[in-house]
């Protein structure tokens, strides 16, 4: 194997997937600001960790850095990924997988059998890892995006994975 690439699998050792607190509040927004042209506000993901009894949020913590997050919303019996994003450095490694497998992993503890979300058209990788998943394309959303007019795909999992 390629050393480098030995050293950064070694690094992830201490790689723990948690619930986000709000001491996770900016490490996650700097993750989300860096990942999106659309971030959401802090007041957005404050709002999720303390008042959206729907929220599921996750980090993914290697010795107290934060190097992926997830939000989703149990809704009835679906978990829906409404944001999933993996630091930049940290990319490639399994940790957008990871995290997103903790997330459905749990939701069917409590019950979701299903899990949906929309995705940007150009966002070829992140279809990609959907698509391992299971999920299949359902819809589309025209110009869904405010900021290109963009369309979304959306996308479902009628069985979480285990299930
Ligand atoms: C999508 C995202 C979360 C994936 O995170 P990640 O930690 O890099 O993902 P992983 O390393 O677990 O890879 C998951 C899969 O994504 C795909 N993928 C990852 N990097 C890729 C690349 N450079 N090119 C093509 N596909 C890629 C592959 O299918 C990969 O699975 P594989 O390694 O088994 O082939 C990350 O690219 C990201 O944060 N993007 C910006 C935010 C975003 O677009 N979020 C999704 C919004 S819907």
């Amino acid at each position: 194997m390629d050393d480098r690439l030995q050293n950064k699998l070694e690094d992830l050792s201490g790689l723990v997937i948690r619930k986000m607190t709000l001491q996770d509040l900016e490490q996650v927004v700097a993750i989300d600001q860096i990942s999106f042209s659309l971030p959401w506000p802090v007041r957005s993901f404050q709002f999720e960790l303390t008042d959206n009894e729907a929220s599921r949020c996750w980090v993914a913590d290697l010795d107290g850095r934060i190097v992926a997050m997830l939000v989703g919303w149990f809704i009835v019996d679906e978990l829906h990924v409404a944001t999933i994003a993996t630091h930049p450095e940290f990319r490639g490694q399994g940790l957008g997988k990871s995290i997103l497998l903790h997330a459905l992993l749990a939701a069917r503890e409590e019950g979701a059998i299903k899990s949906f979300l929309e995705v940007r058209e150009s966002n070829e990788v992140a279809q990609k890892m959907y698509r391992d998943f299971g999920f299949v394309e359902d819809a589309r959303r025209a110009g869904y995006y405010k900021d290109n007019g963009e369309d979304a795909i959306l996308m479902s999992l009628d069985r979480l994975p285990g299930g």
